[in-house]
């Protein structure tokens, strides 16, 4: 039995990477390290609390001390890092937390790692989740490849890349045996509502304006979050020490052209007239610094590990707002801080 430390197991893609691991390997036992911050919501994997196979722990990646005796307890054999903070426009109005959860944190997993492992690297790997937005922004044209070079814009972006060079100086420095990953936009199930999908679902169902930055005419390259997890999984497993893979939907929309489409899937499945919810679409100031365009070329991860995205936007848009429509409660609660609250008070009493 493998002990796999997944940190971030709480938020958006770590739930969804925790599930599929979980049930697919009755044989490993994943550890879900989480700190709970307003983003991670144990509540979103409540339907393995009874898995033998699976733990929660609540703990910060920033606490040194806290990992070394985790490690320790649990001897794992692998890493699978998502902790981080996620958004960018709140790295905009704070950075100063993306550098210590994202930069500071992940050096102290690695250490941790490589301290526990103690040079003897049979059978280990340390997987770090990663972004396209490291590789800046593009212009009409072209794709980021597992070559493109760093050009981090935001806040955000520049911790990622950092965190990224850090990973790659350990393997280089100390041999730990690492991969890492950069993928486009997720979307789907258990994405905190500030994300621009979850966000404009959220604001249509209580009749708010939906915020729109700048022109609309961003370009995201949107991925169904179980492909992504599938990516990773299928990294962890068969990817080659010390190589990059990027991650891509090859599903490009403007802000504009997927808020409209999201519009129609919303009136639809709420029963509303056609038409009504992009008649609430505003257009507001747009984020500083904000990136025209991410594209990726997912051709290595193809090639190589035979991956690719099994789940277009038209049906994956579908299945997110019923999700959302169906989860009414998830929604309030996360917004409201309500499993915060709960959660919080349940690992301080154990
Ligand atoms: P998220 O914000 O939904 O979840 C992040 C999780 O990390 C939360 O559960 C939070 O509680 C936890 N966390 C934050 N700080 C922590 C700390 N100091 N110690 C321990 N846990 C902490 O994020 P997400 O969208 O699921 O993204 C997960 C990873 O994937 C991140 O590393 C992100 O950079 C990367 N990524 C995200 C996307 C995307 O579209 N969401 C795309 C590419 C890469
Ligand atoms: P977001 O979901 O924050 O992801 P990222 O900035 O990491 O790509 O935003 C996706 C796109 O949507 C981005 O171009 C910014 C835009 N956006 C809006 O137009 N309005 C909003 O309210 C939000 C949150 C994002």
């Amino acid at each position: 039995m493998a002990n796999i430390l997944v940190t971030g197991g709480a938020g958006f893609i770590g739930s969804h990477l925790i599930r599929l691991m979980v049930n697919k390997y009755p044989g490993d036992h994943i550890f879900n390290l989480d700190a709970l911050t307003y983003a991670g919501n144990a509540e979103n994997l409540k339907d393995l609390e009874q898995a033998a196979n699976y733990t929660f722990i609540k703990g910060d990646i920033t606490d040194f001390t806290f990992l070394e005796s985790l490690f320790d307890k649990h001897q794992f054999s692998g890493v699978i890092h998502l902790a981080a903070e996620s958004h960018v426009d709140r790295s905009i109005a704070n950075p100063m937390a993306f550098i210590t959860t994202n930069v500071v944190g992940t050096v102290n997993l690695l250490n941790a790692a490589k301290n526990a492992w103690q040079d003897n690297y049979e059978g280990k790997r340390f997987y770090h989740v990663s972004t396209d937005e490291v590789y800046g922004s593009l212009g009409a044209e072209g794709y980021f490849v597992e070559e493109t070079p760093y050009d981090p814009r935001s806040p955000y972006s520049a911790s990622k890349a950092s965190s990224d060079h850090f990973v790659r100086a350990w393997h280089h420095t100390y041999g730990l045996p690492i991969v890492v990953s950069n993928c486009s936009n997720n979307y789907g199930p258990y994405q905190f509502p500030e994300k621009l999908l979850p966000l404009m679902i959220n604001n249509i169902r209580h009749g708010k304006p939906l915020p729109v930055y700048g022109d609309g005419s961003n370009v995201r390259d949107w991925l169904w979050v179980e492909d992504h997890a599938a990516a990773i999984d299928l990294i962890y497993r068969e990817g080659l020490n010390g190589e990059t893979y990027n991650i891509g939907g090859n599903n490009e929309w403007s802000n504009l052209d997927l808020v409209h489409k999201l519009c129609d899937v919303c009136d639809e499945l709420l029963g509303r007239p056609a038409g009504s919810a992009r008649k609430t679409i505003t257009f507001v100031t747009d984020r500083p610094g904000h990136d025209q365009r991410y594209a990726i070329d997912a051709t290595k991860l193809k090639n190589e590990l035979n991956w690719e995205p099994q789940v277009q936007v038209e049906e994956g848009l579908r299945r997110t707002v019923q999700w959302y429509l169906d989860n009414s409660e998830w929604l309030e609660n996360i917004t409201s801080g309500a499993y915060r609250d709960y959660y919080a008070k349940m690992y301080q009493e154990r």
